[in-house]
């Protein structure tokens, strides 16, 4: 096959991992990685606004949990490094903070030593993974996280790439299922609410690259929180979850983001 590189990355069609990373000005990506970026920005021309602004928002939320007494992360759908990743951001909170770092791109395999590089033994791990297989993430993030003790799973920019006939909900529920009270979801995710026809034909043009887009409604995005306590201000804006807690990204308000994000937390 054309295009088959170390770690056999398929670089003949583009990925996720590898066109978020051309959004956010990342070296880690192919020329197919970047054609979809470019036709995308020619329908939003906001993308790489968007993609800065989830960006913003893992920040903002982890900084929360940590601050509000979280300790272990299970992060799926972590994506190509970019600084701070996740841990450096929960560690500057909670020094011993475990996280385990889970995607199912082979790139960012090849970059997990990146990611992990400066942090305590035994604390930050990379599993290899897709969020389909529920179970067998568990398993291998026991080997760090202690599942008697709260998590935070983080599914952030990810569930829109998850359709319902996969099992989106279930797998939520599933992961849920195994961690105890005082445990949290985060999650931020993609709509159509704002510009529907916008989110048609980039949708259409994910589809053509074989990536499929499940946008949600806000409703939607609501129902992975259906067991949940939701956390203040519930399902939001992206922009607008706890902007106290960071920097507002340049042009963030000169249009609408086109996404929700929430923070829930186990009963
Ligand atoms: C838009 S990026 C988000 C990266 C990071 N969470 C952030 O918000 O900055 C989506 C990530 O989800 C990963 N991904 C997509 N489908 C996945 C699946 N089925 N299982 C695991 N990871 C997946 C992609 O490889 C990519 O790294």
């Amino acid at each position: 096959m054309t295009g088959q590189g170390p770690l056999n990355l398929d670089t003949s069609r583009p990925h996720p991992a590898r066109t978020y990373d051309w959004y956010l000005g990342g070296k880690d990506n192919y020329p197919v990685d970047e054609e979809l970026g470019r036709k995308i920005m020619a329908l939003e021309p906001r993308a790489k606004v968007l993609a800065q602004v989830n960006r913003a928002f893992m920040h903002r939320a982890t900084r929360w949990l940590a601050e509000n007494g979280v300790r272990q992360f299970l992060d799926i759908g972590t994506g190509i490094p970019t600084e701070p990743n996740l841990h450096q951001i929960a560690q500057r909170v909670v020094p011993d903070a475990r996280v385990v770092y889970c995607d199912n791109d082979p790139i960012v395999l090849a970059h997990a030593a990146a990611l992990l590089r400066g942090t305590p033994e035994g604390v930050t791990e990379y599993v290899q993974a897709d969020v389909r297989q529920p179970d067998s993430i568990i398993e291998q993030a026991r080997k760090v996280l202690d599942f008697r003790e709260p998590v935070a799973l983080s599914l952030v920019a990810l569930l829109h790439f998850v359709t319902d006939e996969d099992g989106a909900y279930e797998l939520v529920d599933r992961l849920m299922s195994e961690l105890p009270s005082g445990s949290h979801l985060v999650v931020s995710h993609a709509s159509a609410d704002f510009t529907p026809q916008k989110s048609k034909e980039a949708t259409e043009t994910y589809k053509a690259g074989g990536i499929t887009l499940a946008l949600r409604s806000r409703d939607e995005v609501g129902r992975f929180f259906e067991n949940l306590e939701l956390v203040d201000p519930g399902v939001s804006l992206v922009v607008d979850w706890h902007p106290e807690l960071g920097d507002p990204v340049p042009g963030q308000d000169d249009d609408v983001v086109p996404g929700y994000a929430a923070v829930g937390r186990k009963p």
